[in-house]
């Protein structure tokens, strides 16, 4: 039954970098440090890892192994293993993923547009004015066309000569870049303050509900969960796959780029004195304080703002494959279009959806949560309980030769009962942020 012609990674090392490559992005450097400044620091970094253990391990698990075993993008795949009942849920990950790569595409395109400009006319004193102006209207629209088209470009290559390829060179450059400047960093007068505000646990901060709710969101959609990206992904690995092993290495890099992007972020901002700037934390703080701060440093800070934005842009272009691969895998199973058309298509309709979160940041702040806290959380509740609940014998599908069954039974049991529950806890006091911000935008309050 299992589709022979069906591409395949090159090699286990490739599907590796393809999948940290769409863990790590937007999401670890821009929504990850705004979110640590606004939720107070290491309490939230601490609730983040304790959801990505607690949850993002076993979904992350469950998404490889339905798409594993049904080697089919997200609808089919769980048609696959679930009846055609649970297409649904296949069809509400595709919308995930338009609603996601429509907003994400503008981000990115701001990213490539300070890249580009620390490479030709250096950042702009007045970056908050700056950012103001490029982040909304015709500039901004234009920037997230260009990104939008070198994401096409790339996916349109095909698994293993696009994708997997990009992936081999772009990560190892990300990852030098960030341990570069987290290094340089450090050795800044009056970092030490960015490292006390970063790492200073509070725990009373830690426990209030928003910080809780935001954490278990960031960890989703850090991890790339919930809407199939991941199950896409590995509907291309061969069977012999070790799909725990991968989870634990995908898991852990996403992590520590999350915490290594502070451990440059904070202290930069702090040694340049602009605190002051990320304490009004919003969606612009990367893009409005460290510009600044490149700035005020001459030289080396046009060369450390190069490379900081060169792996911005680097992050955002493998995660933004991931999520169109998943529209794309989607398409081509089921009009079975080759794989240009549905790229073309998919990529052109994302766009034009995107232009709205291009002309107006309030609605791509309102993409952003409804895609989390709705989309993402919701869509993780359903893996949780397709794989705990409904799939056959999902250990068996999950585990090779050589590994240990209880590490599975645990892994299941999650799945069953604290996975469910505490994404239903999540779920529930996340929608009055959504509302309130649906509200705001649609003028209603
Ligand atoms: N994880 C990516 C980031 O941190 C974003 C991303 C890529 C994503 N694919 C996804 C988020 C699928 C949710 C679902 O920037």
């Amino acid at each position: 039954m299992a589709n022979q012609s069906r591409e395949q990674w090159r090699s286990r090392s490739g599907f590796l970098l393809a999948a940290v490559g769409s863990a790590v992005g937007l999401g670890n450097m821009w929504r990850f440090s705004y979110l640590a400044s606004e939720k107070g620091g290491a309490g939230f970094v601490a609730l983040y890892l304790v959801f990505t253990l607690l949850i993002g391990l076993p979904v992350m698990l469950a998404e490889l192994t339905i798409g594993r075993g049904a080697r089919r993008g997200p609808i089919k795949a769980l048609a696959h293993f679930g009846g055609a009942t649970w297409r649904w849920l296949g069809v509400v990950f595709v919308a995930a993923g338009f609603l996601i790569l429509s907003y994400y595409g503008v981000i990115g395109g701001w990213t490539l547009r300070y890249a580009f400009e620390a490479a030709t006319v250096g950042f702009a004193a007045d970056s908050g004015a700056h950012f103001g102006d490029l982040a909304s209207g015709f500039d901004s629209l234009a920037m997230q066309i260009m990104f939008m088209a070198m994401t096409m470009l790339i996916v349109s290559g095909g698994i293993g000569a696009g994708i997997e390829r990009v992936a081999r060179i772009a990560m190892p450059g990300l990852f030098a870049i960030i341990i570069g400047i987290a290094l340089y960093a450090f050795t800044l007068d009056g970092s030490g303050a960015g490292y006390a505000y970063y790492l200073n646990f509070d725990l009373e901060k830690a426990l209030a509900l928003d910080v809780v709710v935001a954490a278990a969101g960031q960890a989703f959609f850090s991890l790339s969960l919930g809407m199939g990206a991941m199950l896409t992904f590995a509907s291309y690995l061969p069977r012999e796959s070790h799909l725990a092993r991968e989870t634990a290495v995908i898991s852990f890099a996403d992590f520590a780029v999350a915490y290594l992007a502070g451990l440059m972020v904070f202290p930069l901002i702090f040694a340049l004195g602009l605190d002051g700037e990320i304490s009004g934390s919003t969606i612009g703080a990367l893009f409005v304080a460290l510009p600044k701060a490149f700035a005020t440093m001459g030289l080396v800070g046009r060369f450390v703002g190069f490379a900081f934005f060169l792996a911005l842009v680097v992050g955002a272009l493998t995660s933004a494959i991931s999520l169109l691969e998943v529209l794309v895998s989607a398409s081509m199973d089921a009009f079975h279009w080759e794989r240009r058309r549905a790229v073309l298509t998919a990529g052109v309709l994302v766009t034009a959806l995107g232009a709205w979160s291009a002309f107006d940041i309030d609605i791509l702040d309102l993409a952003d949560s409804i895609a989390i806290n709705l989309f993402l959380i919701g869509g993780g509740l359903g893996i949780a309980i397709f794989v705990g609940w409904i799939m056959q014998d999902p250990i068996g599908e999950a585990s090779g030769v050589g590994t240990k069954p209880i590490l599975y039974v645990v892994w299941r049991g999650l799945l069953r009962f604290v996975v469910p529950a505490a994404l239903l806890f999540i779920l529930w006091h996340a929608l009055p942020e959504t509302w309130e911000k649906f509200r705001a935008v649609a003028g209603l309050g």
